[in-house]
């Protein structure tokens, strides 16, 4: 089963799994790993999570059975990242990929969205990222516009939440 939860130093070691299996070099879509962050190290760990809880956006991993599989962001209507990245992030480490866990992920995500009143949720994604691509429309995400982002073609969707809103 999967579940979000929220960055911890409890998951270190198995974080740290993830984040090797991911590779040098590549970025880590959904997790917010800075340019500076030194996660590598424990000392280096916890102030990034520590950064995490004062971040503006809302972070959580991707855990199944102890396992971190990958990392889901919620960035508000204040945050100034949102017109370029959007208020949602999502990445899943390779091993575990093809398994449902990003469309669970955004699922979860639509739904944190309603229960703040977003409606539609801006998703963006690069024009040749199929697995992203098929991931937004299995929430039935409208194409907005395709636009250069320094040199790189990215796709803006759009999704309704309006089926996720809670009933009163
Ligand atoms: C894109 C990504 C998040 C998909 O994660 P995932 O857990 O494998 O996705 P799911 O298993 O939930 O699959 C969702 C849909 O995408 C499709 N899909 C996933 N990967 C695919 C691929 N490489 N090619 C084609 N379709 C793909 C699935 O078939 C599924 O389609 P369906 O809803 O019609 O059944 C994952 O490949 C990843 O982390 N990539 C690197 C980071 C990234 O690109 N993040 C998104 C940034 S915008």
């Amino acid at each position: 089963m999967f579940e979000l939860v929220r960055p911890q130093m409890d998951l270190y070691a198995e974080w740290l799994e993830a984040h090797r299996e991911w590779g040098p070099g590549t970025h880590e879509d959904g997790f917010a790993i800075g340019q500076d962050s030194d996660v590598d190290t424990e000392q280096g760990f916890r102030a990034w999570v520590d950064r995490l809880h004062r971040d503006p956006g809302e972070l959580w991993w991707v855990v199944e059975d102890g396992r971190v599989l990958g990392g889901a962001t919620f960035r508000s209507l204040d945050d100034e990242r949102l017109p370029r990245l959007g208020h949602v992030s999502y990445g899943i480490r390779p091993s575990a990929r093809g398994r449902g866990a990003a469309s669970w992920a955004l699922g979860e995500l639509l739904a944190h969205a309603a229960g703040r009143g977003v409606d539609p949720v801006l998703a963006v994604c690069r024009d040749d990222n199929v697995g992203s691509i098929a991931t937004l429309e299995h929430f039935d995400a409208t194409l907005q516009e395709t636009k250069d982002d320094d040199g790189v073609r990215v796709r803006h969707y759009a999704l309704s939440t309006a089926r996720f809103r809670p009933l009163h």
